[in-house]
């Protein structure tokens, strides 16, 4: 089985081809420079990249992978969440392929991008643990199989790239903040500013990191934080982080226990890229005996392997789309997980 995969939810236009063996080509296009003057993504630049690059990606992913449309076993493309018109964009170039080729469709929901990634590379089975921390998203998820998830937590306000993003901003360095704050707390000492870890203790296992952004902007405020303080506060904002997110994880991981005994933890989305928070969430997990998977670096932010790899997994089980497939914004892993506690404004 090999399918082509197309990712276009956000500021990265992608295609990979990919079969149940590996991936052949995996092509990314970031948007980075167009959205950088901004200091974050703009929608209708977005869009209107994604229509400029789609076409020739998707040529150039088929010719590394030395094949053509009519090798191809099936078409999948993310069909939301994400930036509506990006979505438009994808999945009607992914609908004009598989009606002109005779392919079936598979409208893949991002964050089950995600959520399957692992399992590219690794021998993962169902039921695992799964925390999905990218730009837009932070929960944790029990997957039961693919298109079977149960959420048990999730954040009331930010998700943690966006932290990562803001607090950047905030001290000077480059969109996207992530790998910056990585880079510059890898030169800092984490034990110099005193931050808060929202909800660390309570009950659950939901999110909060407004707070933690906030007593960042309220130090800066004051003015003491010059050039050379910098590494400092992006080590400090890190750990407060990786704190925040290993108390969830105790909490998360006993209600695994509860249902199915240890497990596996999987930790997914561009969030997960991080070293230090890696190695954290894996030593968290290895002292409360479950063992720890993640994705390659190049598989943790938006791909089109994860898209293509989560319609194979579909295709297998015959659960396709057809043409009336349509793009959402919004589309929860969990369409029944209850609200989180607080203001809940994040799917
Ligand atoms: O999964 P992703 O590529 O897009 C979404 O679906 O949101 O995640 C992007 C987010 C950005 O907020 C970026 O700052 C963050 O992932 N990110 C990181 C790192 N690399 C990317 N955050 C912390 N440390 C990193 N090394
Ligand atoms: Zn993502």
């Amino acid at each position: 089985m090999i399918l082509l995969g197309i990712e276009t939810s956000c500021d990265e236009t992608a295609a990979a081809i990919v079969s149940e063996h590996g991936i052949q080509s995996n092509l990314v296009h970031s948007q980075l420079e167009e959205h950088r003057p901004f200091g974050g993504v703009v929608p209708e630049i977005a869009a209107r990249s994604h229509i400029e690059y789609l076409d020739s990606l998707i040529k150039r992913a088929l010719n590394e992978a030395e094949l053509n449309f009519s090798n191809l076993d099936g078409i999948a493309a993310t069909a939301g969440p994400g930036l509506i018109g990006g979505l438009i964009v994808g999945l009607t170039m992914a609908k004009s392929i598989a009606l002109v080729h005779d392919l079936p469709l598979i409208a893949v929901n991002h964050l089950e991008a995600h959520a399957l990634t692992p399992r590219i590379t690794s021998q993962i089975d169902f039921p695992y643990l799964l925390l999905l921390i990218s730009g837009g998203h932070c929960q944790f998820l029990i997957v039961d199989g693919v298109g079977h998830y149960r959420r048990l937590g999730t954040t009331i306000d930010d998700a943690p790239g966006e932290a990562f993003d803001k607090v950047a901003r905030m001290v000077g360095l480059d969109y996207p903040g992530g790998p910056a704050i990585e880079r510059a707390a890898s030169q800092g000492r984490a034990n110099r500013y005193a931050l808060p870890r929202p909800l660390q203790g309570r009950a659950g296992c939901d999110f909060s990191f407004s707070g933690l952004k906030t007593a960042v902007s309220r130090i800066i405020a004051k003015g003491k934080v010059l050039e050379k303080d910098v590494p400092d506060l992006c080590a400090s904002f890190q750990e407060a982080v990786a704190d925040i997110l290993t108390d969830r994880l105790r909490h998360a991981a006993q209600a695994f226990v509860e249902a199915y005994g240890k497990g596996v933890l999987v930790v997914a989305g561009g969030v997960a890229a991080n070293g230090i928070l890696r190695e954290r969430l894996k030593a968290t997990a290895n002292e409360i005996g479950f063992s720890f998977a993640a994705p390659p670096l190049s598989l943790c932010t938006d791909n089109a392997a994860m898209v293509a790899w989560a319609g194979i997994e579909r295709l297998r089980l015959n659960m396709v789309d057809d043409l009336t497939a349509a793009p959402r914004a919004r589309w929860p892993l969990d369409p029944n997980a209850a609200p989180a506690i607080g203001a809940g404004v994040k799917a």
